[in-house]
Order: structure tokens, then sequence, then C-alpha cells
């Protein structure tokens, strides 16, 4: 009886999604509980490899079902391109995916103000994914958000229409236009909004605590990553929910003391899409090594991630803001061919070494202190245990978990399904 979350420590893509495939035969329940389309998930096995966007990543395990919770912000026109992606796959979409009626809609009104907003910041932009994340979570805490729940009663369109109408007015008065053709937008839109009404729709927080008190497993999948959480992540360059693990907590209706693990991603490095402060990027040929090998593009927007070494100062935070239990390591395979790795262990700011994430990360100079470790420099793609691993990663992982104090279960090391080595 109990509620495990997973959650991304960095600034996303972390490998959120192949864990939660992998893992996913362990569970009855996958359900996503924030963010929506901003969010690309990529699995990949049996030859495949499939990005979701807003369904939760247990979608291709036989017995789970899987909820998209309150918490996540839908745009119904990538829903409904999703659920056509995965019509080759043979699932019984409808009888395994839930829907919850608070969950809310993004209009394509909020993707123009989304675009139009970062545009008027010109330099300063956020770097968002221009997916409407930020306009609907707005209308969503402004209390004039539209939800999943009111597409079904005869007054929605009048809703949507009176809404349309004040984004329209919010648009006119930017003075940075852009071109995006709504009637395009809201044709996609209406489709999408008929194919929500095929599925379930449901008060989704009675069907997890009543699933739970039956002795089901539940996993909360999060979006995002804990350094773009909108109170904890590097603001203003966040994301407009809450990716921690408190957030599984409002966003699926599930109390805290339900949970029971809180499982950690996080890269052998660390990557950044978008704008925004990291203490530990490269801006040289190792940076440009680990893009191509680990191919470090956006899963949603096809975007470069900016790549650097991974930052225990940042990692440790993310662990204490989450609790977490457990951590997993990803993509250790793409540091395969260095001879040595470095690993940030304190900042240097003005002169003064500190050990924690500071408050104004954005405006401090911060030179990373690094410690140098020596590289396997071997192909470990192929590994199925443990114990066929290189010393040297060994060292490498031994030494995270003595600084930040938490066990790493699981080892990834390569992109499918198979290549994951649970730690005994
Ligand atoms: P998510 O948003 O956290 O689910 O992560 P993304 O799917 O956006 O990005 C992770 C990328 O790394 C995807 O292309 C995965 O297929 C890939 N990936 C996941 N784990 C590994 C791994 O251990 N090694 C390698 N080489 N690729 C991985
Ligand atoms: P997954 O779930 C990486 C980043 C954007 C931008 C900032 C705000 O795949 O890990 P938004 O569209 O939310 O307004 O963008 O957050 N961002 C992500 N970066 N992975 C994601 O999701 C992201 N979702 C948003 O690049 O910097
Ligand atoms: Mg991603």
């Amino acid at each position: 009886m109990s509620l495990d979350l997973l959650l991304g420590l960095q600034w996303g893509d972390e490998g959120k999604g192949k864990v939660v495939d992998a893992i996913t035969s362990n569970y009855d329940i996958i359900a996503r509980f924030q963010g929506g389309p901003n969010a690309g998930h990529t699995i990949e096995f049996d030859g495949h490899k499939h990005v979701l966007h807003t369904i939760p990543s247990g979608i291709f395990n036989e017995n789970s079902l899987n909820v998209i919770g309150n918490g996540v912000v839908i745009d119904p026109a990538v829903f409904l391109e999703e659920i056509n992606g995965l019509k080759k796959f043979n699932i019984d979409l409808t009888k395994k995916l839930f829907i919850s009626k608070r969950a809310h809609l993004i209009l394509p009104t909020h993707k123009i103000i989304d675009a139009t907003s970062e545009a008027s910041k010109g330099k300063k932009k956020i770097g968002s994914t221009l997916k409407g994340i930020g306009p609907t979570y707005m209308d969503k805490t402004g209390r004039n958000g539209i939800r999943v729940g009111d597409i079904i009663n005869n007054d929605w369109e009048k809703k949507y229409f009176k809404l349309k109408k004040k984004h329209l007015n919010i648009i006119s008065n930017f003075q940075d236009k852009v071109k995006i053709s709504i009637n395009e937008l809201e044709s996609d839109f209406f489709k999408g909004v008929e194919c929500l009404k095929t599925f379930d729709l449901i008060e989704s927080e009675n069907f997890l605590n009543q699933s739970i008190d039956d002795g089901k497993k539940v996993l909360a999948e999060g979006a995002q990553g804990s350094l773009l959480d909108i109170d904890f992540g590097t603001y203003p360059f966040v994301t407009s929910s809450n990716t921690t693990s408190a957030g599984a907590c409002s966003g699926l209706g599930v109390p805290p003391n339900k949970i029971k693990n809180i499982r950690g991603i996080f890269k052998a490095y660390t990557t950044r899409v978008g704008s925004g402060p990291f203490p530990t990027e490269l801006f040289d040929s190792i940076g440009k090594k680990i893009r191509e090998i680990g191919n470090e593009y956006g899963a949603t927007t096809g975007r470069d991630r900016r790549c650097g070494w991974l930052d225990l100062v940042a990692l440790k935070y993310s662990i204490q803001i989450n609790g977490v239990t457990e951590l997993n390591i990803m993509k250790s395979d793409v540091l395969s061919i260095f001879d040595k790795i470095l690993v940030c262990t304190s900042y240097v700011i003005n002169g003064e070494e500190i050990n924690f994430f500071p408050y104004d990360i954005n405006s401090k100079e911060i030179t990373p202190k690094y410690q140098e470790f020596r590289g396997w420099n071997t192909d470990i793609t192929e590994i199925k245990n443990e114990d066929s691993l290189p010393n040297e990663l060994i060292d490498y992982i031994n030494f995270i978990e003595s600084f930040v104090n938490v066990p790493i279960k699981l080892i990834s090391v390569g992109p499918d399904r198979t290549q994951t080595i649970i730690r005994k």
C-alpha cells in the first residue's frame, strides 16, 4: 500500500521516461502529476524509439494503468497527436489511460501568449518550449482556467470563447507580435477535445487513493527536473509547476504519508536546455563531445542541450528538497571516451568557497571547484551486472554516494530498456 515517486534531479531530460518504462512492471498504476507537453520522455525497446509528452511512460506495459493527474496541463492537440502516434503499438488506450477532470487545458491562445511573452523578453527570454505552459498555469492560479471536466458541459464553448477573447486582448497589448495562425491551432484544438472525450475523465484523486488503499502500487512520474521547480529552481529560468516531491501530493491529491520511496534520477554529467545559470557548463570540445555522444538534443524542441560536468552541490540540494531515498545514475556510457572526468564539489563566489546552492545563483560569478576522476575508457553498453563494471566507474559511483549520502540503486548504460543494471 504505497506511492513511490520518480523525479528528475537536474534541469530535466535525465532519462525519467527510460526508467519509468524499465521498472513499470513493478507497479499497477503510473501517474503524471505536473507539467505538460513541455516534457519529452524517451523510451526505447525492441528497436522502437518513442517520445511521450503528456501520456505517462507506463503506457507500453501490458498490465499497468496510467493516469494524467490534476496537476498536469493538457494540450488537446498534442494529446491527439500522441494518441495517433501510439496506434501502431495496438494498445487499448481508452482502457489503460484515465484523465483527471481537474487537469487544466492549454488553449491555442495560451501558446500565442507564451510566444509573444518570450519575444518581448528579448535576450532575457526563459527559453520556454513555447507549449503554453506558463500562461496556462497563470490562468489556473488566477482562477480563470478551463479544466478537462468542463468539456463535457453544455456551456463549455461559451467558456472557451470568453477566455479566448480575454487572451486576444492581452496579446494585442504586446509590442512584439508573433505570426501564429489561430485558426489552424483552434481546429487542431477542437479535434483534440473530441479525442479527450473518448477517454474516462475521472476524479483521479479518488481513484488513486482508493487504489493505494486496496493494496495497489502506484508510481508518480515527474516531468522536468528539480532545478526547474517554480519555487526551488533557478528562478526565473524555471518552468511553472512544482517539479519536486511536494508537487506529487498536490498534483495527484495523494497525501504525503502515503509516499514510500522517492527515486531521484540524474545523469553522470549535467545538461540544460533553454536559458539560465549553469555553473559547470562546458563551452569547449568536451562539452561538444558530450552533446554528440549523448545525443543531447531536446526530445520536444530538438534544440541543442547545453552540457557540463556533474554538479554535486546542485545534486545535494535537489536530494534535500525532495527527500530522495534512492538514486539512479544515467548515461555513464556517454563518459566512456574520456581519460579524466571532473565533478564539482563546491562553488567559489567572490573568493569564498560555498557548498550550498545559492538563492541568487543568477547574478553571482561562480567558479566551480572540481575533483578529478580517472575515466574508465571502455565500452560499458553491453554490461549486464554490477560486478562487470570497470573499477573507475565504481569509484565514481561510490564517491557520489558518499558525497550525497544516498545509495545509487540503478545504473543505466544505454537508452534501451534492457541496458539497465539494478544493484544488489
Ligand atoms: P526524460 O525527459 O528525463 O525522460 O529524458 P529524455 O528522454 O528527454 O532524454 C534522455 C535521453 O537519453 C533520451 O534520448 C534517452 O533515450 C537517452 N538515455 C536514457 N538513458 C540513457 C543511458 O543510460 N545512456 C544513453 N546513452 N542514453 C540514455
Ligand atoms: P522533461 O520532462 C528539459 C525548460 C525549457 C525552459 C524552461 C521553461 O523532458 O525533462 P516551459 O516550456 O516550461 O515554459 O520552459 O524549462 N524545460 C525543460 N527542459 N526537459 C524538460 O522536460 C523541460 N520542460 C521545460 O527548456 O528552459
Ligand atoms: Mg525530456
